[in-house]
């Protein structure tokens, strides 16, 4: 679990800002949803043969002795809030939220206990169209961080009885060479022998190329759903590659999945992920309900610009740093950083707090990185006045009224006079 430091914030601020922008240019609305939710919830929802209902989540009895469980993903807990409060009773619904996630794997690079997404999940809607709305969106994503080389993977799961035919073709094939299953793959034969064929041992290589294609046993319904979607994809000029081999590692998907894909992350290079779920909704109590969604990995997603050095600079420093230069002025100094917040917009003041000699608030002044030092001693509380200190070498110390610092701080502001390091 990371700390995130106040030199890496405003990146973080950035990036979601951007996300924001764009998931509500798309109409997409956000809900908050709670970090912990009742444990059975994520069993049924994920699964309980899946790698994060049986060794990845944080889960606790809490004070009652319920099970609780910090949340491992978003689309459980967006589900029940939606059944909870009636959004998805005839009404399509399409939502997005943000937040920290937890699942107990190995941390590597990329890959972490608590984590971050922005997930997106669109309901009630059944087609392709939304299907190819959320690549279009995550596609503009990448458009709008300049991100190149990210690749799209796509496959279709098919109906859920479809997926039960292939999944007998495969036991069959699989229990065919027991031998030369792996210890993981031997014990997903019998609950979860789709996620065989995401292994990443190279002794299962052949084995896993030797497997029926799930294309032979797809439904008539989502192979029409997907070769639409796909022609979508095309006309919109968004390349991406068909893997037969993407299953993902939650149970609740049908129809179409997909993944964003990089290389330069190592190993954890996913950034970004979803698809169908069209049962979930019904298993979770509610009427049958489509629904499709994704969501991203905003550590992966933020390594990756840093990679590319599609970062902006840093935080914005301060305009003016303000410094009472004697015991009697802090008061007069506290006032006055507020009117100043008052009459100036956008004006970013950082007060000299702690006290201490003209020299030591000197330094702290240029150590804030602002433009400006605003000096107010005893003579310039009696004269109403205040001096102004370049700190950045434009100029000498002046003395004015604090009329004319208000006027000439909005001028300066305006014409987009700012500190060094400015966004
Ligand atoms: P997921 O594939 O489990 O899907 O996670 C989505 C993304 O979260 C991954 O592609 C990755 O970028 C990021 N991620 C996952 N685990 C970690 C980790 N341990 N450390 C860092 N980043 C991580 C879901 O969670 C689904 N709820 C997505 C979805 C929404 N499907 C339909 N609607």
């Amino acid at each position: 679990m990371n700390d995130v430091l106040p030199s890496e914030t405003p990146l973080w601020q950035w990036v979601e800002r951007e996300i924001r922008e764009v998931l509500e240019s798309y109409g997409y609305s956000e809900i908050r949803l709670p970090i912990v939710e009742p444990t059975a919830l994520f069993e049924r929802g994920i699964g309980d043969a899946t790698d994060i209902v049986e060794k990845e989540m944080y889960t606790f009895a809490d004070r009652n002795g319920d099970s609780l469980t910090l949340r491992p993903e978003g689309t459980a807990g967006c589900v029940r809030a939606g059944l909870q409060h009636g959004l998805f009773y005839n009404q399509a619904q399409r939502l997005w939220y943000a937040g920290p996630m937890f699942r107990h794997e190995r941390p590597q690079k990329g890959r972490y206990r608590q984590f971050h997404q922005i997930g997106v999940e669109a309901v009630g809607l059944a087609g392709p169209d939304i299907d190819a709305e959320l690549v279009f969106m995550t596609a503009r994503l990448w458009r709008r961080f300049g991100m190149r080389g990210v690749q799209l993977q796509l496959n279709s799961l098919g109906s859920p009885e479809a997926r039960q035919r292939f999944r007998g073709a495969l036991v069959a094939h699989f229990a065919a060479h027991a031998d030369t299953l792996d210890e993981d793959s031997r014990r997903r034969l019998h609950t979860n022998p789709l996620r065989i064929m995401d292994s990443k041992n190279p002794g299962m290589q052949e084995l896993i190329a030797g497997a029926p294609p799930f294309f032979d046993y797809i439904d008539k319904e989502s192979a029409e759903h997907f070769s639409v979607l796909r022609e979508m994809l095309e006309r919109a000029g968004i390349d991406y590659v068909v893997n037969p081999r993407l299953v993902r590692g939650l149970d609740y998907y049908s129809k179409t999945v997909f993944e964003w894909i990089t290389d330069r992350l190592g190993a954890q290079g996913t950034i970004c992920a979803g698809g169908r779920y069209d049962g979930l909704i019904e298993q979770s109590g509610g009427r049958p309900t489509p629904a499709v969604g994704f969501a991203l990995g905003l550590e992966r997603l933020i390594a990756l610009l840093q990679a590319d050095d599609l970062a902006p600079a840093g935080a914005r420093a301060p305009d003016l740093y303000l410094m009472p230069l004697d015991a009697g002025c802090v008061a007069a100094a506290m006032e006055l950083a507020e009117s100043l917040r008052d009459e100036v917009e956008g004006l970013k003041v950082q007060t000299h707090c702690g006290g201490g000699g003209v020299k030591s608030q000197l330094k702290r002044a240029d150590q804030s990185g602002a433009r400006w030092g605003l000096l107010l001693g005893t003579e310039e509380l009696a004269a109403g006045t205040v001096s102004i200190k370049p700190l950045r070498g434009e100029g000498a110390q002046r003395t004015v009224t604090r009329a004319e610092a208000v006027a000439w701080l909005r001028k300066s502001l305006a014409a987009g006079h700012r500190a060094p390091g400015a966004a």
